[in-house]
């Protein structure tokens, strides 16, 4: 456990555009840091009819796109280490074959039957391949170990995630298995963990009694780019909070883990889940915001409306933006509401936590006007990653009167450190058989569950609207009367822009 083996690492799906965007890089990028065992051969498995010197060549192309130049030397050695196998993913015959080429390798290269899958293929083919690695012996950990790493979604739904569930432990330990959440993977998700509990002013604080209310928000300024096909089927819903928002929650909510052991960790984010409220049918009419980009004109160039992006219905009701409020009914966090929301198209691209919390009792000064009497704690997960605390400070001069300050740090503060990407991140810990950034099958369950009244809510129609709003403003105008109490709304990390989003249903 947590060493860095000698193993092959096969990436089914390796022609794929997250392969040359996320993997392949990454894989570099740990080769680079010589963080990669000695003995390690990289097999790209797909469908296309490669030669191994064609993938390499693909490999290279996608790694000089992605790296800063003094590293283009190292690419020529790193791709020696790379193999191609083509594949027919529903044929056992093809498996057996490829166990021979993995067999080959082994021998060749003299390396441990240490085994990564990767399985970076559409979900439709997350039951099909390991179920045809199970047949053909190659989940058997007699003479090594064997690792299953599966891309998010786990499911459509939660009946479809228990099905999935079910099909994966026929034939796979619990622990071989390592669902990829790559919000885990992020440096200042992860720095959570370290700003709650190895500080001691903190901890005090995160309850009901000083927290007023919680903001999570993850905002794209992109539309769906090449993958209408996916995200049409996916929405926001689906695509962001079952995995991403609702791992954060968890981690917002969590009580302290015993240890750092990822049994510990994932546990406590269970926990988590399972007190989240249940949403009624009214929840979801009440609570749940759905809202789709239209066309409009960003920085002088038209763009175009979800609908009319490539491979999306032309009718479709599939959102690009939620907004949801929802309780955790537990005692640290009863009554306190957290807001979430994520969508595509907004004004720019930011992922951030605002604890805000509650105001003083006795209010002793006079306050400007842009004075904000709740401090908050803005913790930047991208970009421009960092912690930042709002508070309230004398106005220099006569009287008392008070100012909003802000208390920032920015990791690019630490100029001597390089942030590593997520996927890097991930793929190490995965390498080590570190599961602790991953999600375990109970907490992916549970999200479908929690999830589960407003996916039904909205197949049934039940007069749920979808709000259009222009692309490039922050969703629909009603998300912001989610937000209850006085002088509150959501926070609009880039201060000059105003939400001119329409309000109208489609
Ligand atoms: C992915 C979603 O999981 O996360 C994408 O499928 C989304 O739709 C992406 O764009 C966002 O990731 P990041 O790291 O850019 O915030």
């Amino acid at each position: 456990m947590n060493k860095c083996e000698n193993h092959i690492y096969i990436i089914f799906g390796a022609t794929g555009d997250l392969t040359k965007r996320k993997l392949l890089p990454a894989l570099f990028s740990l080769y680079v840091q010589k963080l990669l065992p000695n003995k390690f051969i990289l097999l790209g498995v797909s469908r296309s009819q490669l030669s191994d010197e064609d993938f390499r060549n693909k490999t290279k192309s996608a790694l000089e796109g992605f790296r800063e130049t003094d590293d283009l030397t190292k690419i020529d050695d790193f791709i020696m280490n790379v193999f191609y196998n083509s594949i027919d993913f529903d044929d056992l015959n093809s498996y057996k074959k490829l166990k021979k080429r993995i067999n080959k390798l082994q021998n060749e290269y003299s390396i441990e039957s240490n085994i990564i899958f990767y399985l970076s293929t559409p979900p439709s083919l997350y039951g099909t391949i390991p179920v045809h690695l199970s047949s053909v012996g190659l989940n058997n950990q007699t003479d090594g170990w064997k690792r299953l790493i599966i891309e998010k979604p786990f499911g459509y739904d939660y009946g479809s995630a228990i099905n999935l569930k079910n099909l994966l432990l026929e034939s796979w330990e619990e622990e071989q298995i390592y669902r990829i959440d790559h919000y885990l993977g992020k440096e200042t998700v992860q720095n959570l963990l370290v700003t709650r509990f190895s500080n001691g002013i903190f901890e005090p604080l995160w309850n009901r009694n000083f927290i007023h209310h919680v903001e999570i928000t993850s905002a794209e300024s992109i539309g769906v780019e090449q993958r209408g096909g996916y995200y049409d089927t996916s929405g926001a819903l689906r695509d962001m909070v079952q995995n991403h928002l609702m791992q954060i929650v968890g981690l917002v909510g969590m009580e302290p883990p015993s240890s750092l052991e990822p049994v510990a960790i994932r546990n406590e984010i269970l926990k988590v889940l399972q007190s989240i409220r249940r949403f009624t049918e009214e929840d979801v009419k009440q609570n749940c915001i759905r809202g789709q980009y239209l066309s409009a004109k960003i920085k002088d160039e038209i763009v175009a409306g979800y609908r009319e992006e490539k491979g999306v219905r032309q009718n479709t009701y599939s959102e690009t933006f939620i907004a949801l409020k929802l309780y955790i009914d537990n005692w640290r966090w009863g009554k306190v509401p957290f807001y979430i929301r994520t969508g595509k198209r907004l004004p720019l691209r930011v992922t951030e936590i605002v604890i805000h919390f509650k105001e003083t009792p006795h209010f002793l000064f006079s306050y400007n006007k842009s004075h904000n009497q709740c401090n908050q704690l803005v913790i930047r997960i991208q970009p421009d990653e960092g912690v930042l605390l709002n508070i309230g400070m004398k106005i220099p001069g006569s009287g008392f009167e008070v100012q909003n300050v802000n208390m920032d740090f920015h990791y690019s503060d630490l100029t001597s450190l390089r942030i590593p990407s997520a996927y890097e991140r991930l793929l190490y810990d995965a390498i080590k058989g570190d599961s602790t950034l991953f999600a375990r099958t109970d907490e992916v369950l549970e999200s479908w569950k929690i999830l589960a009244p407003i996916i039904d809510c909205w197949k049934n129609g039940n007069d749920i609207p979808l709000y259009g709003y222009p692309a490039g403003t922050w969703g629909p105008l009603i998300a912001d009367e989610l937000i209850e109490g006085k002088n509150m709304k959501w926070r609009y990390p880039c201060r000059n822009l105003s939400n001119d989003g329409i309000y109208c249903e489609l």
